[in-house]
């Protein structure tokens, strides 16, 4: 979590000089896509910090997690590459950029945590939950669908939380 943490803010704090070269050449549909990725990732940081004070209770410095080869991607690589484009807007630059960002933070990195959440999560089901069609499940499915309408902890962010913490499935 300390790393989707992390990264999450450098994605967030370092995207900016893209989307003011694709806006400086007209490239709107470009600017829309990024500007939109923007939003998004800072949504996600805030989700990430809100369940690391409230799910987990995680106040401290986590910065020990970041191991060597993290630091140089998130915290040399990522910010060198975008922040060349404030005074180096050549196709080049813009790749450069663009591969570092979306190729290998996005499409390498964040993809391997998205799956390593994945088999977590799969794994923590598979071990304290009876399968879909036990009866158990079935009679608390019918029970929780009249509970939620009026149950605090049907909140949004509750119910995050709780299906990142693997107490939930996506359809209850
Ligand atoms: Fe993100």
């Amino acid at each position: 979590m300390a790393l989707f943490q992390a990264g999450e803010e450098g994605v967030t704090s370092d995207l900016l000089p893209l989307i003011m070269v694709v806006a400086s050449e007209g490239r709107i549909e470009e600017e829309i896509f990024l500007t939109s990725f923007l939003w998004e990732e800072a949504k996600h940081v805030e989700f990430f910090r809100r369940w690391l004070d409230e799910v987990v209770g995680a106040h401290q410095d986590l910065g020990h997690y970041l191991t060597p080869s993290y630091r140089q991607l998130f915290l040399a690589e990522l910010p060198k590459s975008l922040n060349a484009l404030k005074t180096d807007q050549s196709t080049a630059a813009q790749i450069r950029a663009s591969v570092t960002y979306n190729m290998i933070i996005e499409g390498v990195l964040a993809e391997t945590g998205y799956h390593g959440f994945r088999e977590s999560l799969e794994s923590q089901r598979a071990a304290a939950r009876p399968a879909p069609g036990h009866p158990a499940v079935v009679a608390r499915r019918k029970s929780s669908h009249s509970i939620r309408s009026v149950s605090p902890s049907n909140r949004p962010d509750q119910r995050n939380a709780r299906r990142l913490a693997g107490h939930e499935r996506p359809d209850e």
